[in-house]
């Protein structure tokens, strides 16, 4: 981090202080230095990124050029090592200042050694690992010269049909936050200017993941209290630990474009936030303001996006088209754009390019054996026991199991959404680890060729194995492509025929494992009852199959606990277990279903609440469950102090002990209520997390701390207060367990 104090502000008393940060940052002095002497259009140039499709092979010769002339300030997706070098050689010897080109590169969870994708990162409630994983994906990409990924995602997702919500940490904003520190300070490492760290870039800022009905690119109402306390929580962590930049989002928010958006660009990240890096526009997301109809054309896109002090346009060229002709008309300012330009600088010199422009390809790197057992320990913690029915699982090592399912031999989806180096031929599949490496009998036979095959040719096959097996082992979910970027879904159950194969299996009454890979929640009503137990593995990366199969025998207990919460029906999206009270908050012994209720009942709302008459109020699974193979006794459950004052600092304990037969993991959570507020406060937040191992037999204290400053909002008056009065602490296992159950009156 730089020392100085930098006020990076574009209102113009903050910008007149760099004559102060000359004296005290000598980097800063260079930076104003090399902008002094730069020409209009090279200072233009640095706002560039541009790219080059994966089908043209040559490096196109108006790209040479323009990187010669100073014209470009970025590239994204240059994946021919060569051609780095051949524009970075000639960014920093023959321009005209000599700054060096930054790479950037969709690099989300892993490069060559792919970890599950962050929706399955964030289900394993460990940190480490997720901060470990960044930090290998970071030592994988920089060896191609990346040392800028357009990660973090941080967008909070409380909408499954949004085929994004894999890349998110879910719909808690606490947990987010965890998450953004973790993959910041991974990606970055202990010193940006290190050749192995990559820039991070927490995106998409803001509002993206409250696209309406689930849709990508969807327009995102979201209120200014709910912004302040749910979805920007996670991006001012991101701020706070130092990363480096920032991607707007294609969304509108409120009705003005995220990409031009001046109150959350100017007036929350820069002033309020004192944000020191860069913000990108998304791919193209400057001119689709054309589309959103908030600009008439390219040049007042442009004029939108630069005065909101949006610093680099990702791909299309409205900045480098029409800036000199804003500044000409007085509609823009050069001294702006000089802020712009010191912003990118600023980050260039921090990665050390300036330095160290090249990089080393070393290739022997890449699938380092340390990579992929990170990997493997990473897929194992994300993988959530949703259901296990007569402890069927974990499968006896000498039982027959049948292998079925599109997912069980699908090197390539295993890997899940927003792969692009990731390389199949590495991936290991359960199939592999079963056949190759483990003491049962297997019988494979996919049933269906992948997850929306709807043919049932197979079906006849399939069930010949189950019939000659002890267990059926299920292996279904969605293919990688239907999550992602504009891979939205209406329905999110089953694809294809995969629940009348799991109905037809389920006739042999053999007992059914189902092992899910998908890019979110599957809707289960048609089959849930036909299973005997349930593994959520999401899409678990190259070493998934290992993973799965350390967990199947029963080597490990698995641990993940579900970063969202998991509908019955896709009718009760959105459905988060931090919602509020409402004036009429279900009262389960009251509710009725519909086929409950008499014919030509009487009109009447009374003894109804906030519930469906058909899908209850109930989710199928809430926030933070799963189980495993062990189970734990909570017990002594204390808290420091019943009256705090505010300003405190507030101790809960417990001792946990595990009465199960097997070491295992434990994630112990504490949410609170605040229960009466001047604004309506959710039923429960989560406030802190701690993930334990235990042996069997053997308890350990988990103590939680926060101070009365944990429990702030942002009010009514805008501003972040924690209000006196009562509160509620839950020390639980999920979201929805109150056995343990504190309270405390804050003076
Ligand atoms: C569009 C996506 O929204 C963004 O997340 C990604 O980083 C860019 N494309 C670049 O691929």
């Amino acid at each position: 981090m730089s020392i100085s104090i930098v006020l990076m502000s574009c209102n113009n008393d903050k910008m007149d202080n760099t004559a102060l940060n000359d004296v005290i940052d000598p980097i800063e002095h260079k930076i104003d230095s090399i902008v002094s002497r730069m020409s209009l259009e090279e200072k233009i140039g640095q706002t560039a990124q541009r790219g080059k499709s994966s089908r043209v092979k040559k490096l196109p010769e108006n790209l040479i050029n323009a990187v010669r002339k100073g014209e470009i300030g970025s590239f994204l997706n240059i994946m021919d090592k060569n051609d780095a070098k051949q524009l970075q050689k000639i960014a920093v010897e023959e321009s005209p200042s000599k700054i060096p080109l930054i790479f950037a590169r969709d690099v989300i969870h892993g490069f060559k050694t792919i970890f599950p994708i962050p929706l399955g990162q964030a289900a394993s409630f460990n940190p480490e690992l997720v901060r470990e994983g960044s930090r290998i994906a970071a030592i994988e990409a920089s060896t191609s010269g990346i040392r800028w990924t357009f990660a973090p995602m941080l967008d909070i997702s409380r909408d499954p049909r949004w085929g994004r919500i894999a890349e998110s940490a879910g719909e808690d904003p606490y947990l987010t936050s965890i998450m953004a520190e973790a993959y910041i300070k991974g990606f970055q490492g202990e010193d940006l200017s290190s050749p192995t760290s990559m820039a991070a870039c927490a995106k998409h800022f803001i509002g993206y993941g409250a696209a309406e009905g689930g849709r990508d690119y969807n327009t995102a109402n979201i209120n200014e209290y709910l912004l302040h306390n749910v979805y920007l929580k996670p991006f001012k962590t991101a701020v706070d630990v130092g990363s480096a930049t920032f991607m707007t989002s294609f969304n509108d928010l409120n009705g003005i474009p995220a990409s031009a958006n001046q109150y959350v660009l100017k007036d929350i990240l820069r002033d309020q936030w004192d944000f020191e890096g860069f913000v990108v526009s998304d791919w193209n997301s400057v001119i689709e303001m054309v589309n959103h109809g908030f600009a008439k054309d390219a040049k007042e896109a442009a004029e939108k996006a630069a005065n909101a002090m949006l610093d680099m346009e990702m791909t299309s060229t409205a900045y480098q088209d029409h800036m000199k002709e804003l500044i000409q008309e007085g509609k823009f300012s050069e001294k702006k754009l000089d802020h712009m330009v010191k912003n990118i600088l600023r980050i260039k010199f921090r990665l050390g390019l300036f330095e160290n422009p090249y990089f080393n390809p070393n290739e022997d790197i890449l699938y380092d054996k340390k990579h992929l057992a990170s990997a493997e320990e990473t897929a194992i913690e994300s993988t959530v026991l949703l259901k296990n029915k007569n402890n069927i699982l974990p499968i006896p090592i000498t039982s027959k199991v049948a292998i079925i399912g599109p997912l069980a031999n699908a090197p390539h989806e295993q890997l899940g959404t927003w792969t692009f180096d990731g390389e199949k031929e590495h991936t290991v599949t359960p199939l592999d680890v079963f056949k190759k490496d483990s003491n049962y009998s297997v019988q494979y036979s996919a049933g269906l060729s992948y997850s929306r095959d709807r043919s049932t040719t197979g079906f006849g096959e399939a069930i010949k194995a189950a019939k000659a097996s002890d267990v059926i082992l299920f292996f279904a979910g969605e293919e990688a492509i239907l999550s992602g970027e504009a891979h939205s879904r209406a329905n999110i159950n089953l694809p294809g025929a995969q629940e009348k194969l799991i109905s037809e299996l389920a006739k042999t009454n053999k007992p059914i494992v189902l092992i899910l890979m998908a890019g979110r929640p599957i809707t289960l009503g048609n089959i849930i009852d036909k299973v005997d137990g349930i593994l959520m593995a999401w899409h678990p990366g190259t070493m998934g199959g290992s993973a799965l199969k350390n967990i199947i025998t029963g080597k490990v207990s698995p641990s993940g606990k579900l970063p969202i919460t998991w509908p019955k029906e896709v009718g009760q999206i959105p459905i988060h277990y931090n919602h509020k009270n409402t004036g009429r908050p279900v009262i389960p012994e009251e509710f009725v279903h519909m086929d409950s209720i008499p014919i030509a009942a009487w009109q009447s709302s009374l003894g109804n609440t906030s519930h469906y008459l058909d899908a209850g109020f109930l989710p199928q699974y809430p926030f933070g469950y799963g189980l495993g193979y062990s189970d734990f006794a909570y017990s002594d459950v204390t808290i420091s102090t019943t009256n705090p004052n505010m300003g405190d600092v507030i101790t809960v304990r417990v001792k946990i002990t595990n009465i199960g037969k097997m070491k295992a993991k434990e994630t112990v959570q504490l949410y609170f209520r605040d229960l009466v507020g001047s604004l309506t406060r959710p039923v429960k937040e989560l406030l802190r997390f701690e993930k334990i191992t235990l042996d069997p037999g053997v308890s350990k204290e988990v103590i939680f701390t926060f101070s009365t400053d944990d429990l702030a909002f942002y009010g009514p008056d805008k501003k972040w207060i924690t209000e006196a009065g009562a509160f509620k602490l839950w020390v639980a296992k999920h979201s929805l367990d109150e056995t343990n159950e504190l309270e405390f009156v804050l003076r």
